[in-house]
């Protein structure tokens, strides 16, 4: 069953998507001269993926994105926003670079192209090279000038063609996740580690944009994060001084920066570490941006919780609330909230939903893949997109995550967020019925006056 949405108010160039991620469905890990990456290390380290699953196979896309391709010509989508693997074109991290690496993608670019579909291509969505987690990581400096040589390399090879860039996917991830809390890689619990890798992510980040400004005119480049609407858990003081730690620790700590703002002072203090900074860096980091991407899953009530971690606040259920089967929260509201958030408190020139969706555990059946939540998840997302259009804000393009089943990170293959099946034992795609909604709603917005 599908509900009408009134989407009249999304541009006619909006940029319909979906989005991947190379680790997620590439596979040949050990391909064409693909050096490992920490997430190569960290998944065949027994005990961190749910069925010690690992991305060595994972879709098989290195080798199948032909077919992949063909299943987004059949979507109808206009946008593929994928990223691009820094262990396959400079498998030292720094230093040579491996052509066949850049191959890949170029001839991806080119299918897409041809397919009308315009790239967006993200140069680190997680997969650091082995080699620099061996000289520290994204907690020393020179992780930033290595990633910004990488742009500069990416750039030149497929910047004649790639015209929209990303520079990191949710640092926040990378950071807190990878080495604060330890469910992701490199799988540190060290809140100096985590802080200084934020600070030189965001450095990354604004070299990296001044490595692709310079090497293609014309280029559009933006940030992708992960945000989230930060609620109290009850009325209580503490409870609301939990919501600011928490919005400064999700939000405002990857926002302001890059905004000319400086790091949050509150969140200075909360974490207690210095930061590594250089004269000059607080400018380089905020490097004018073309478009701000938002990655939006969930909405988060926060409790204070003054013994655990910074930033002392602490995620609680809340009773009721519909949830994917990934135990989130659904709330669409969320997502207009932030568009407008971006908006207005941040003057966002152009924004892109870079990703947004849900994971169930879908099986096929007789009639394929019905897949109703996710229908159900997927109009009510795009409805408060056209919500805040409506108010106002400037979304350019909105991304499903993701095209395919893939490889959920921590959680292995169990997490489907595909708008199309993956077969695993078979490597066969199936699309899913909101996939055929997707497809449905593109052709429709593209064919209204
Ligand atoms: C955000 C990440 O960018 C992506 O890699 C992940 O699979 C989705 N969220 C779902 O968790």
């Amino acid at each position: 069953m599908t509900h009408p949405i009134d989407l009249a108010a999304l541009p006619q160039d909006f940029a319909w998507g979906v989005a991947t991620s190379a680790y997620q469905i590439e596979g040949a890990v050990a391909e064409d001269g693909r050096s490992p990456s920490i997430w190569d290390t960290f998944s065949h380290t027994p005990g961190t993926i749910d069925n010690g699953d690992t991305g060595d196979v994972a879709c098989d896309h290195y080798h199948r994105w032909p077919e992949d391709l063909a299943l987004m010509k059949e979507l109808g989508v206009t946008s593929y926003r994928f990223s691009i693997a820094w262990p396959r074109i400079v498998p030292g991290g720094d230093g040579a670079v491996n052509r066949r690496g850049l191959d890949f993608y170029s001839r991806l670019v080119d299918a897409l192209l041809d397919a009308g579909i315009t790239p967006n291509a993200t140069l680190y969505h997680w997969d650091l090279p082995q080699t620099l987690q061996d000289r520290g990581g994204w907690p020393v400096r020179e992780t930033a000038d290595h990633f910004a040589a990488y742009a500069a390399v990416v750039a030149d090879a497929l910047g004649d063609r790639v015209r929209q860039w990303a520079t990191l996917n949710e640092p926040l991830c990378s950071a807190w996740i990878g080495h604060l809390e330890g469910r992701m890689a490199p799988g540190l619990t060290d809140i100096t580690a985590a802080v200084r890798a934020s600070y030189h992510l965001l450095l990354g980040h604004g070299l990296a944009t001044q490595a692709v400004r310079a090497a293609v005119p014309g280029a559009e480049i933006g940030i992708v994060n992960n945000l989230s609407t930060i609620e109290p858990a009850t009325g209580s003081d503490a409870d609301l001084a939990a919501v600011r730690r928490m919005d400064g620790h999700t939000n405002r700590w990857w926002l302001d920066p890059v905004h000319g703002r400086g790091f949050p002072a509150d969140m200075r203090e909360t974490y207690g570490v210095d930061l590594p900074e250089r004269p000059g860096d607080m400018a380089t980091i905020a490097q004018p941006l073309d478009w701000l991407g938002l990655n939006y899953y969930f909405p988060v009530a926060v409790a204070a919780d003054p013994g655990g971690p910074p930033p002392f606040a602490r995620q609680i259920p809340r009773a009721h609330a519909p949830r994917t089967g990934m135990d989130w929260e659904i709330d669409a509201g969320g997502l207009e909230s932030l568009l407008m958030r971006l908006s207005t408190e941040y003057g966002a020139r152009r924004i892109y939903v870079t990703e947004n969706g849900s994971a169930y555990a879908d099986t096929v059946g007789p009639a394929g893949v019905v897949d109703a939540e996710r229908t159900r998840y997927l109009e009510d997302h795009l409805a408060a997109c056209a919500r805040a259009v409506r108010r106002g804000a400037p979304l350019a393009g909105y991304y499903a995550w993701s095209l395919l089943d893939n490889f959920e990170w921590a959680y292995g293959y169990d997490k489907r967020f595909g708008l199309v099946h993956v077969d695993y034992a078979t490597q066969r795609r199936t699309i899913k019925s909101s996939g055929r909604r997707y497809a449905a709603i593109i052709r429709d917005h593209r064919l209204a006056p």
